[in-house]
């Protein structure tokens, strides 16, 4: 949408929004980033708000605002999306690999304070290659495996022989550990979810143990997300957390006992119905292209007896009980059950305060997955 747009939009009613929209409500994000800024003012851990869920800067800087010491970003292009918007201190929470993405992360640490996730000797030696060459330091923690089996080294020695790796090459500055316990943080039983993260944190705080008995001091640890904020956040040796989903919290998460259900939904997507064939179904014009389904379909807003069953491209389908009073062009909100996904879809936001359109923020980072 064009700049000039934009203030078309500014005071009309929410339901005047043409649809499918993607909302805010305002009042609720901001309480949501004020609830977790409180939290991490009780422990030792900072808040490092892992910016994949709203990939907008002016949230961003809320979040900094509130406390956060900085974000992390999935991707190099969220984080130049991020760099772009004046923000400094950044983790890329993720293996920067190949010849072009190295160079524009190098290019990048000019403009910003950027750390970047390594777990491959290799990888360390192209990037200590490439920072050399154009006489910059670049700061990487090792990302160790906790149990989620995705990226990372084993703990333990595999880690310890990566961080004496890097601590050889000249252009690297060895700044810490990060591990991500990714297979926890959804879990909706809190008790499981809490043996299962201080399994994994233990890891890696041995494997911090391991490395400073070596000689090899440990400035940075860093990993948890919105479910594991207070079990993860909560251990002395943890510095930063990187909850992103807090911000908005979908039908998943709020699920999710001591951890997402500390926050609110205050995230929507805007339909209209525009068929009712019969007193049982009703179609709206959301589908696949404005509403991710990996963890189910979506979930309307303050409608009894209205429940979606399928999407395609672009009709969301919903049966009804037949006092369900819709008609063609009437307007409904439904509650993603993926947050970070669905905001992937979206050009822009509308912030909502008091039923009213009060901004219309770009998505700046949407798409942005190179
Ligand atoms: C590396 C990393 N850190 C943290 C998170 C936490 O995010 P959330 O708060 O949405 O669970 C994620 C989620 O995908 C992640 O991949």
């Amino acid at each position: 949408m064009s700049e000039s747009l934009h203030g078309v939009f500014i005071g009309i009613p929410k339901e005047e929004i043409d649809t499918p929209a993607l909302l805010i409500d305002l009042d609720i994000m901001e309480s949501n980033i004020r609830k977790m800024a409180d939290f991490f003012s009780t422990v030792n851990a900072d808040l490092r708000p892992h910016t994949k869920t709203h990939k907008t800067p002016i949230i961003a800087h809320k979040q900094i605002e509130a406390g956060a010491i900085g974000v992390t970003c999935a991707k190099l292009g969220e984080a130049e999306a991020m760099v772009h918007a004046g923000i400094r201190d950044i983790l890329i929470a993720n293996q920067i690999v190949g010849k072009q993405k190295i160079a524009r992360l190098i290019n990048l640490a000019n403009h910003s304070d950027i750390m970047v996730a390594v777990d491959d000797p290799h990888n360390v030696n192209q990037l200590s290659a490439a920072a050399q060459a154009k006489g910059v330091t670049l700061r990487v923690l090792i990302e160790v495996n906790i149990g989620m089996d995705r990226c990372g080294t084993e703990p333990g020695a595999p880690t310890l022989e990566l961080a004496q790796h890097i601590l050889k090459s000249e252009a690297l500055r060895f700044e810490g550990l990060m591990g991500y316990e990714g297979h926890t943080v959804a879990n909706p039983s809190l008790i499981e979810r809490k043996i299962a993260t201080e399994k994994s944190m233990t890891l890696l705080v041995d494997t911090k143990h391991l490395l400073e008995e070596n000689g090899i001091p440990v400035k940075i640890m860093s990993g948890g997300g919105t479910g594991t904020h207070k079990i993860t956040g909560a251990f002395p040796e943890m510095t930063e957390v990187q909850a992103g989903s807090y911000v908005f919290i979908d039908a998943t998460y709020r699920n999710v006992e001591g951890g997402g259900d500390q926050f609110d939904c205050s995230l929507s997507v805007l339909t209209t119905v525009i068929s009712r064939p019969n007193p049982t179904r009703v179609i709206v014009d959301a589908g696949l292209k404005m509403l991710a389904k990996e963890f189910g379909v979506p979930q309307p807003i303050g409608i009894d007896g209205l429940e979606m069953i399928g999407l395609s491209e672009e009709h969301g389908r919903m049966t009804a009980d037949a006092s369900v009073d819709l008609t063609p062009g009437d307007k409904l909100e439904l509650l993603p059950t993926h947050c970070c996904t669905t905001v992937n879809l979206h050009d822009c936001y509308y912030g909502i305060r008091d039923g009213v359109v009060e901004s219309v923020w770009e998505i700046a980072a949407r798409g942005k997955s190179q």
